[in-house]
């Protein structure tokens, strides 16, 4: 269990041996007892496709990332022309075609939810290779450049960050660089989560205002991160939930906004699961895409039960997904998105309640 029935264990090592089998036998029946009454409070919602939507068709790029802001409407990062192929980096990460300036088009449109309509837009000759966007509980954006290596926040309405993070150009590690960041999730307290990305394999927490105050992993935490791709905070839980791509599962360290809370961290893996690209959490469960992993393997989504540690429903546009990416629900749960980067797409889902799964 996670939370309010937690077995924890001060004792040395050594005291462990003076308890027999059968203890442990007695407090696994427990708690197994204990979850088969808790889980799960209520039928997570089931994601329905939202057929027909959007009309008309936004003109996009790869669409890497979506959130939704405090008005329920999706918000997309896309490329427009540009694509990441193998030419974009060399072996140090440097990205190799910076001659070619920003791309051009604007990246960040705001669509209307009902008919999906382009509602406003900005972002042009800003970024140069768009990947994670999100909104935080004040309406900032926040978005992640893994050209640049940099994630930026920016205040609504303005074009100009009110924080970077990490160097321009400047792939590394250490506690002023970063390195192909790919997401960010925001607390309501403000403190911020940068899954920071394709080659230092790391979380890294900030306060409101930039300062870094913690590493997920730590090396006593016993966790080996492989691509962390998407965020999801369970506030409640004080869990973070890590799309941790190619250790294909998902990972929810404790995300340390509850101080002195016991939180036993969860892993959920399933043989089908995949290379998991995004992750979005609601009503207790994360609903995570994955991607093209191998043949027997399909592209889907799937909802996750962290109590249980297991998958407990797949789903998916009745076209299937081929690439998706990016995945977000609306503060209120009722509506979901998921983005694909080819054919360059944007989903809607909507979360049925009462249908059990
Ligand atoms: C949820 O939010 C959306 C978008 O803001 C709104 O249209 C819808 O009515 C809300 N639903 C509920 C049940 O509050
Ligand atoms: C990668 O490219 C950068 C310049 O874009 C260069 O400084 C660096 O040495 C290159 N690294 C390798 C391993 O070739």
């Amino acid at each position: 269990m996670l939370v309010g029935f937690v077995v924890t264990c001060d004792c040395r090592p050594g005291q462990i041996g003076d308890l027999d089998d059968e203890f442990y036998l007695e407090v696994r029946d427990l708690l197994s007892k204990h979850a088969a009454h808790q889980a799960p409070v209520s039928a997570p919602r089931r994601p329905r496709e939202v057929v027909g939507w959007p009309r008309p068709l936004p003109h996009l790029g790869q669409v890497t990332g979506v959130a939704v802001n405090s008005r329920g409407q999706p918000v997309v990062f896309h490329r427009g022309p540009r694509v990441w192929d193998a030419s974009c980096f060399n072996a140090s990460h440097d990205f190799q075609h910076v001659a070619e300036g920003p791309i051009a088009v604007s990246t960040v449109l705001t669509l209307d939810p009902e008919s999906g309509a382009v509602v406003s837009d900005w972002g042009s000759n800003l970024f140069y290779m768009p990947h994670g966007i999100t909104v935080d509980a004040e309406d900032n954006i926040w978005v992640t450049d893994v050209a640049l290596h940099q994630v930026f926040k920016f205040r609504p309405g303005e074009t100009r960050p009110a924080l970077t993070l990490g160097q321009r150009f400047r792939p590394g590690g250490g506690w002023t660089r970063l390195c192909q960041p790919t997401a960010v999730a925001v607390a309501t307290s403000g403190q911020v989560f940068v899954a920071d990305g394709y080659c230092n394999h790391r979380v890294l927490t900030f306060s409101q205002r930039g300062r870094l105050l913690r590493l997920i992993p730590l090396p006593s935490e016993f966790l080996s991160l492989q691509v962390p791709h998407g965020l999801a905070l369970m506030e409640t839980l004080d869990l973070l939930c890590i799309a941790d791509r190619e250790n294909m599962r998902v990972v929810c360290p404790r995300a340390g906004l509850v101080p002195y809370a016991s939180v036993q961290p969860v892993s959920i893996q399933a043989p089908d699961l995949g290379r998991v690209f995004g992750v979005a959490a609601a009503g207790g469960v994360v609903y995570a895409v994955n991607g093209p992993t191998s043949p027997q393997i399909p592209v889907r989504g799937f909802t996750l039960d962290p109590s249980s540690e297991t998958a407990i429903d797949r789903w998916g546009p009745s076209a299937g997904f081929h690439n998706p990416h990016g995945i977000a629900i609306c503060p209120n749960g009722t509506t979901m998105y998921v983005t694909e980067i080819g054919p360059n797409k944007v989903w809607k889902f909507s979360l049925v309640s009462g249908e059990s799964v």
